[in-house]
């Protein structure tokens, strides 16, 4: 449903959507229930949010963060038709002990990574499947854009960049391609990385399913944004805001999220504040896969405050 307030160029108007990854499963974890609140501490398009706010009706509560400012505009959009149960905050999620202050809630959800209305806008410059500015800041209002890593850090930290944060075993040659190159003309754009990138790996191992940039672009964006610091805090500091009983719902893309979701999770289980409710991380179904091709690396992993 679209509200009559909506901006005459939203990312739907524009053919761009993003669809809530493993919707039903997250739901049954969060067990939504009127009179509940819930933080979904990444907003995106509010496709989880509205979800949420539907089977907590009529009175559940949803605290919203978003650090994006596009996509905020989208979420407060989709979501004007809950009224005051919906409080949207923009703010990054490592924020939310001090806005929560000693309230505590029944669920937390967060949806790491990038939704499709970033990853699918040119101009934010977070895929090499077109041509755009090398930005990649998920907040617009952060300093640091993914132009400034590749023109700017030493040889030594665009290969540890890469490396660890993109797992990318040609992180050497690529890290040394982006020096040599820079040295000619600044590295701008995407299309001016992937070329570098595409000829620093010799062809023979380009795979063909997937781009030999994906990973260099995964480490950037993952640098630029600071996001497995983010995971890190939230994981430390999340559970203390929950009720006894309450959940905290964690979806993920990457094994580097994943491995510290299920160990700051252990961990917890470990001192007897948390319980692990997923054993293993729950995936999307393979009707899911098909429908939605990009929750096809999504692991979901939840665990109850004790
Ligand atoms: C995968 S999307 C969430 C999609 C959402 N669940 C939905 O159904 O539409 C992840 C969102 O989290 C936001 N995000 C990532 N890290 C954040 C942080 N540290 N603080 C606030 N928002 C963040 C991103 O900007 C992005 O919009």
């Amino acid at each position: 449903m679209r509200h009559a307030l909506c901006p005459l160029r939203s990312y739907e108007s524009m053919g761009l959507q993003h669809i809530p990854v493993m919707v039903e499963e997250v739901m049954t974890f969060l067990k939504c229930g009127s009179g509940c609140t819930y933080v979904d501490a990444t907003l995106g398009g509010g496709g989880h949010a509205s979800e949420i706010l539907k089977r907590t009706a009529p009175d559940g509560v949803v605290i919203g963060m978003e650090w994006d400012g596009d996509a905020l505009a989208e979420a407060k959009n989709a979501l004007l038709p809950f009224g005051e149960r919906i409080k949207i905050f923009r703010e990054n999620f490592i924020h939310l002990p001090d806005l929560m202050k000693t309230e505590s809630v029944d669920g937390i959800l967060l949806d790491l990574g990038l939704s499709s209305l970033q990853v699918e806008k040119e101009g934010r410059g977070f895929s090499f499947k077109g041509e755009g500015p090398l930005d990649m800041r998920m907040d617009q209002r952060m300093h640091q854009t993914a132009a400034d890593l590749v023109n700017r850090l030493s040889l030594g930290e665009l290969e540890y960049t890469l490396f660890h944060y993109g797992e990318e075993g040609w992180a050497k040659k690529i890290a040394k391609a982006i020096v040599y190159e820079r040295e000619k003309e600044p590295i701008e754009t995407t299309q001016a990385l992937r070329k570098i990138i595409h000829r620093a790996i010799p062809r023979r191992f380009h795979s063909r399913r997937i781009d030999p940039a994906t990973k260099t672009f995964q480490a950037l964006r993952i640098r630029v944004n600071g996001e497995l610091e983010n995971l890190g805090k939230i994981l430390e500091t999340g559970w203390t805001l929950l009720k006894k009983g309450g959940r905290m719902c964690i979806i993920s893309f990457h094994s580097l999220e994943d491995r510290m979701v299920k160990g700051a999770f252990r961990k917890l289980e470990k001192e007897g504040t948390m319980r692990i409710l997923t054993k293993k991380p729950v995936t999307p179904s393979e009707e899911e896969r098909e429908r939605n091709p990009r929750s096809r690396s999504a692991k979901l992993r939840c665990a109850e405050r004790v």
